[in-house]
């Protein structure tokens, strides 16, 4: 089986005081041991939390850089995620894609660099609101998907996606459990056509897009739903209720 992971994207939030707070309830939980929980954090405190969090939950980084030193000012590099402790980035996040300009052959460059110096990944895919109103869903789903496709390799098994459509992401209007799993089954689908029976089975795909304790437990009992990328709710103490989702 695919073991749920849940991961919390703070985003650009969270000072040293609130990430004392958040890392206290989150020690306090309890979480439910049979989930992988991901924090994501914002890179100036990535050695901060490692040094505070438990073992039993990981940090990754939200963004990284596709090659491990040089001239790239105000860049992180994978070995420097690596350096401080954590284990895992986030990449190709939908805020990265609109705000920042990353095309689908970058995101696919920064997951092979990162794969390759031995981080896991969790590579972000999703359509718009426009995308989905002109019935582009899976047409997009499966584009941003074949560019990693090389990029992954044999790797699949350090990859997560994380579907997250862009109308859901911070606008409180989150996917039905109906709609993200029609996204969740067709992917899956696609994988094993694409790449194979055995990666399409293994894989764990998240769902993000306005997850909250109030909707999470419908969520999770999606056939084809293996967890969470959580924004604004993981900064909140009902993150440990989202975790715990699963039944
Ligand atoms: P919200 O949970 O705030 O909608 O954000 C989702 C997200 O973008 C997680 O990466």
């Amino acid at each position: 089986g695919r073991k749920f992971v849940v991961g919390g994207n703070w985003k650009m939030n969270g000072d040293k005081n609130q990430i004392n707070e958040i890392v206290n309830n989150l020690k306090k939980g309890p979480l439910d041991p049979n989930v992988e929980v991901v924090i994501g954090v914002p890179a100036i405190y990535l050695a901060y939390v490692k040094s505070i969090l438990p073992d039993t939950i990981s940090a990754s980084a939200q963004n990284c850089w596709k090659s491990a030193k040089g001239a790239f000012t105000g860049e992180i590099s994978p070995a420097m995620i690596k350096d401080v402790g954590c284990e895992w980035v986030i990449l190709g996040h939908s805020e990265r894609r609109a705000i920042f300009g990353e095309k689908d052959d970058l995101v696919a460059e920064k997951v092979a660099h990162a794969l390759e110096s031995g981080l896991k990944v969790i590579a972000c895919i999703g359509e718009t609101l426009e995308e989905r109103e002109a019935g582009k869903t899976e047409e997009v789903v499966f584009r941003q998907t074949k560019a990693l496709i090389p990029a992954i390799g044999s790797n699949w098994d350090k990859v997560v996606l994380a579907y997250e459509p862009v109308w859901a992401i911070g606008t409180g209007k989150t996917a039905s459990p109906q709609q993200a799993q029609e996204v969740h089954a067709a992917l899956r689908n696609w994988l094993a056509t694409n790449v194979s029976a055995e990666v399409a089975a293994a894989v764990r795909i998240q769902y993000g897009g306005s997850v909250t304790s109030a909707n999470a437990k419908e969520l999770a009992a999606a056939a084809d739903i293996d967890g969470f990328l959580v924004g604004g709710a993981s900064l909140k103490p009902e993150f440990v209720d989202i975790v715990n989702a699963k039944q």
